[in-house]
């Protein structure tokens, strides 16, 4: 006999292990730098009209795929669709590319937390600058740190182990109940910080800069680039939301479980923001905002040095990036490891195991790329960036667009109705065809198309 499958105990549990998967690093550090590149509150007003149009659908239409095919990405299309079975197979690729190096970055993060808990913050603003010659280079602590060996390696171990343990542990065992500790703590760490940095002299200038909308700043690209943010952001298009749906009981109403996703994500980007606008515009200037490592190991630890309590604030500001890492790389990691035991129907223990193996393997090239390995490049990019370009800039938009044909035009709309209804009435079903089936598809090949323009150096994003 079949065993039954494993389930979310109630709707709490899916919401909070759904937000957490969408909460992760792209909130903090991601969604921050690229408001204040396209214009701060128009950037916002953009980003919540996708959210509640675009995001909403496809998110409603991945969960509802789930919860009727009780399977993972790929025995989900299979299921439904013989012929577009590969749909699932490609969107299976997404996770087991971005967890390896998710977790190496998850390492870095455990290693500031590592600096700021035992009193040594200040020392991760070190940094050294070498005249040679005509030329000069400024080696910071960061570049030290990330161009090493062992400890890149630990650290990266150290995350990836402890996300395996909470899969390990299983959907209402491990995940849920990790879940609705860790998300709790990561809201109320977001809004200490965010209203703790609003308090300082000078933020004020900030937060204006990060609210106010900037219409010189608005293009086609504020768009684009807002969508891309919310497809990675929402963990769309990489069969997560496919793999918790498969996990959530019947009754769970939908279209209610997915608006307060939203507001979970967007609204802790948006807490992101007011945290490190403010911040780093008192303590450093509109060009210390990059985005990526620079900010958040390099510019950040810089004004946790300069406020008042920053040991505290750095503390409490990795814990809950931490958090909102290891929740994200949880949520990977279970993808993965359901698709292989729907697929091979091998035992959780070993499939953690074997999931772990591949994880060392595949993640070892990003957490050396900086160092042992960092004269290796993929068109022109390091191991880490080149594994985040292939799954999020072409692989992502990829399945969207196959996703939403398919549901569209193949399966049909009405299919994802009638799993949304057998729990209440489905409200915005007329807005969910007219997306799923001519909206979203055109403006996925745009971000497709301005993503691969943008690597060749083609066109800036
Ligand atoms: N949604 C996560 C974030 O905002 C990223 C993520 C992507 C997590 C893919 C899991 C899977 O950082």
């Amino acid at each position: 006999m079949e065993k039954q499958r494993s389930s979310f105990t109630g709707k709490l549990g899916f919401v909070l292990a759904a937000a957490g998967s969408a909460v992760g690093l792209g909130n903090i550090w991601r969604f921050p730098y690229l408001a204040a590149k396209y214009g701060g509150g128009i950037f916002l007003l953009v980003y919540i009209i996708l959210a509640v149009t675009f995001g909403f659908t496809l998110m409603m239409a991945e969960i509802a795929i789930g919860r009727k095919t009780g399977l993972s990405p790929v025995g989900a299309f299979a299921k439904l669709n013989k012929k577009f079975a590969f749909i699932g197979y490609l969107g299976a690729i997404i996770p087991m590319l971005i967890l390896p190096y998710y977790s190496v970055i998850g390492g870095w993060v455990m290693k500031y937390l590592a600096m700021f808990i035992s009193g040594n913050g200040a020392d991760t603003t070190w940094s050294e600058t070498i005249v040679n010659g005509d030329t000069t280079q400024t080696v910071t602590y960061f570049d030290k740190f990330v161009s090493g060996t062992g400890e890149p390696i630990l650290w990266f171990v150290l995350c990836i182990a402890i996300t395996m343990v909470v899969v390990l542990f299983g959907v209402e065992k491990g995940i849920e109940k990790v879940s609705k500790v860790m998300m709790p703590v990561l809201i109320v760490l977001s809004l200490f910080i965010a209203i703790y940095v609003m308090f300082l002299d000078g933020a004020w200038e900030g937060v204006v800069y990060y609210i106010k909308p900037d219409f010189s700043k608005f293009s086609i690209m504020t768009v684009i680039s807002a969508m891309g943010q919310l497809f990675y952001s929402m963990s769309l298009a990489m069969g997560i939301m496919i793999t918790y749906g498969s996990y959530m009981k019947k009754d769970v109403n939908i279209e209610k479980a997915v608006h307060q996703i939203e507001i979970f994500d967007t609204g802790v980007a948006f807490l992101a923001g007011l945290m490190i606008i403010p911040a780093v515009f008192v303590f450093g200037g509109e060009g210390d905002l990059a985005a990526g490592p620079s900010l958040m190991f390099k510019t950040l630890p810089k004004v946790f040095n300069t406020i008042w309590g920053g040991q505290v604030i750095g503390a409490l500001f990795f814990i809950l990036v931490l958090l909102a890492a290891l929740t994200s790389s949880i949520s990977l990691a279970e993808t993965v490891v359901s698709v292989i035991q729907d697929k091979f129907k091998i035992d959780r223990k070993i499939t953690c195991l074997i999931v772990l193996a591949g994880c060392l393997v595949l993640g070892l090239p990003s957490a050396l790329g900086y160092g042992l390995l960092g004269g290796v490049k993929i068109i022109g990019l390091q191991f880490l960036d080149f594994f985040d370009f292939l799954s999020n800039s072409i692989l992502m938009p990829i399945v969207a667009i196959f996703t939403c044909i398919f549901i569209g035009f193949i399966l049909k709309p009405k299919a994802i109705h009638e799993e949304v209804e057998i729990s209440a009435p489905f409200k915005a079903k007329k807005l969910f065809n007219v997306i799923i089936k001519y909206i979203a598809p055109v403006f996925l090949v745009a971000i497709l198309v301005s993503s691969i323009l943008d690597v060749f150096g083609i066109f800036k994003i």
